[in-house]
């Protein structure tokens, strides 16, 4: 973020602080249960936004070198991400143009070529197919046309977009519809992978996503863990097109009034929270940053698969470095994997009880409303709408 929006969102804060408020919605937001229990809707959110829009897959840290490479499929599509020679990133689906075995698993590095497992066809970074042994018997296929299908991928400021469909390119910036702005402030590019983590649960996922999306609970769920770093039921909210920033404030952020402004820097003493629309929940976390990265799983309905990640400014080379970034994941999975999850997993399941038909989002949960409404609103402008 950069220094002068920085000091436009403490001064909010602390309005905010002063008079004990909150960023308002306009009214209260009630969002039908089925949001999270209906399988046609799952099943259109799976075909757009799993399929077609552009999906944050992490920071370009994952793939420092050429031959770097990684496979993804938590989108339900098996991609395999490569760094070039020349340095660019591609994409492409990891699957054989002979009979679709996958041509790479896990992930690697130094690869010169891929080489299918089932009888060898060999490609390279570039995804080309470069040799199939006997090659007689295909003859009258063109090699040219048998190279691994290309994804749209974009490598902006330090993060990896793709879209699992092939052709379906995006413009990112269009997307980011502004917060690109911060973003590039941040200098991502330079960042380093600490550590990554995936989990699975019985939630549907946008209430995986619901979960860092209003600090309201701070200090009823989390008392002995985030409780006492943030304050409770205190944030901005700003819309960016579908996606959000919405900012939290360290329990220093007091120390700010006795600096002069030009001296403020409202990183250290917040959390600022970004959805990148649809399924990408990025925290710049004071000395670090965390992403999550949810994707339905299973029915599509009620289970979820995701992955968080830790990166670094600096690379951990010291014990002391690596205990410091391991007690910052510990403390984010005993609140949001020991603390949240469970709550949420009892709420999914109380969904199909009927108590309801709608859940309610308070005034003081904007960021939420935000979410929801972009969902519905996406849903409805591909001519799919909810519940039909
Ligand atoms: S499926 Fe890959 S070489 Fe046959
Ligand atoms: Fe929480």
């Amino acid at each position: 973020m950069l220094h002068q929006d920085q000091v436009d969102q403490a001064r909010k804060l602390l309005d905010h602080l002063h008079g004990r408020t909150t960023a308002l919605a306009e009214g209260v937001y009630r969002n039908p249960v089925t949001d999270y229990t209906c399988p046609q809707q799952a099943a259109r959110e799976r075909a757009l936004f799993f399929r077609r829009f552009p999906l944050c897959i992490g920071l370009s840290c994952l793939l420092t070198k050429a031959g770097d490479f990684l496979t993804h499929d938590y989108a339900g599509v098996p991609i395999l991400l490569v760094r070039q020679s020349e340095g660019p990133l591609r994409a492409f689906l990891n699957v054989c143009r002979h009979r679709g075995a996958r041509v790479a698993e896990g992930k690697g590095a130094g690869a010169r070529d891929f080489s299918c497992p089932y009888h060898g066809w060999s490609y390279g970074l570039d995804g080309a197919l470069l040799a199939r042994p006997a090659d007689g018997a295909f003859a009258e296929i063109d090699k040219a046309g048998c190279s691994l299908r290309e994804l749209p991928l974009v490598e902006k400021y330090g993060l990896i977009w793709t879209s699992p469909t092939p052709g379906a390119g995006f413009d990112i910036d269009a997307h980011l519809a502004g917060l690109e702005r911060d973003l590039a402030a941040y200098g991502l590019a330079s960042y380093h992978h600490y550590e990554t983590r995936v989990l699975q649960r019985r939630i549907n996922w946008k209430v995986a996503v619901d979960t860092f999306l209003e600090l309201y609970h701070l200090n009823v769920l989390h008392p002995r863990t985030v409780g006492p770093i943030l304050y409770s039921n205190l944030a901005t909210f700003d819309a960016f097109g579908r996606n959000l920033r919405m900012i939290g404030a360290r329990r220093t952020i007091g120390a700010l009034r006795d600096l002069p402004e030009a001296e403020w820097d409202l990183i250290r003493h917040s959390a600022i929270i970004y959805v990148l629309f649809p399924n990408t929940v990025l925290i710049v976390q004071g000395d670090h940053l965390e992403t999550w990265h949810m994707f339905p799983a299973g029915n599509g309905v009620d289970e979820c698969r995701m992955y968080a990640s830790l990166y670094t400014p600096e690379p951990a080379l010291t014990d002391s470095a690596r205990r410091h970034w391991d007690r910052n994941m510990e403390l984010l999975m005993a609140t949001v994997e020991k603390e949240d999850f469970p709550l949420s997993e009892g709420m999914q399941r109380g969904f199909y009880s009927g108590a309801q038909r709608e859940v309610t989002f308070g005034r003081n949960e904007p960021s939420l409303q935000h979410f929801h409404k972009s969902v519905a609103e996406a849903l409805a402008a591909s001519g799919g709408g909810i519940g039909g």
